[in-house]
């Protein structure tokens, strides 16, 4: 008999493959689409912090509480350096390690701008403040045009 003899053959072959197909590496997330990340938790962190800098950045007497957003911001944004993109797994395997690279090295961009943020206001220089913030904002939307995901439902 010729088909199971066949079928064997085949179930064996198929089996190997899924042997040596690649383990999820270590770069791709493992959060289904739609669902929220590790990134999206401290993403939503900065985001209550920023939206009340831009509020209160130019005021002086509002200084103390700003460095105190200052440091959330600053933690939220370290924290998110290590972390990987949701769309890093949209991407051929090949495209990958650069990608995550290259965001790496733009949150570390922001961080450092954080840091002249804090140098700023602790300096109470809040006009020079405010323009860095307003860079913060920059940053942030080519980090969202660059690594976010076009569309998350
Ligand atoms: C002031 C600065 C920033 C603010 C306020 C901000 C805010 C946000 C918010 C509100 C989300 C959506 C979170 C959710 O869905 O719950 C988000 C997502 C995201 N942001 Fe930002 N962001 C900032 C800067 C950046 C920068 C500089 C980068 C890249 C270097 C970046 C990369 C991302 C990515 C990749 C996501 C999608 C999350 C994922 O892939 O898991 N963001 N951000």
């Amino acid at each position: 008999m010729k088909t199971p003899l066949l079928l064997v053959v085949l179930l064996t072959a198929c089996a190997g493959l899924r042997a040596e197909s690649p383990a999820p590496t270590a770069t791709a997330p493992t959060a289904d689409h739609g669902q929220e990340t590790e990134l999206d938790d401290k993403m939503s962190a900065m985001n209550g912090a920023f939206k009340k800098l831009r509020r209160q950045i130019a005021d002086p007497a509002a200084n103390a509480s700003s460095l105190e957003l200052v440091a959330r911001l600053r933690a939220a944004a370290e924290a998110s350096i290590p972390l990987v993109p949701e769309k890093t797994k949209l991407l051929p395997e090949a495209d990958r390690e650069k990608f995550v690279a290259a965001y790496e090295a733009k949150m570390k961009d922001f961080v450092a701008e954080v840091q002249k943020l804090e140098a700023a206001l602790q300096a109470g220089k809040n006009d020079e403040a405010a323009a860095v913030l307003a860079r913060l904002g920059t940053l942030q939307k080519e980090g969202h045009r660059e690594f976010r995901p076009a569309k998350k439902e």
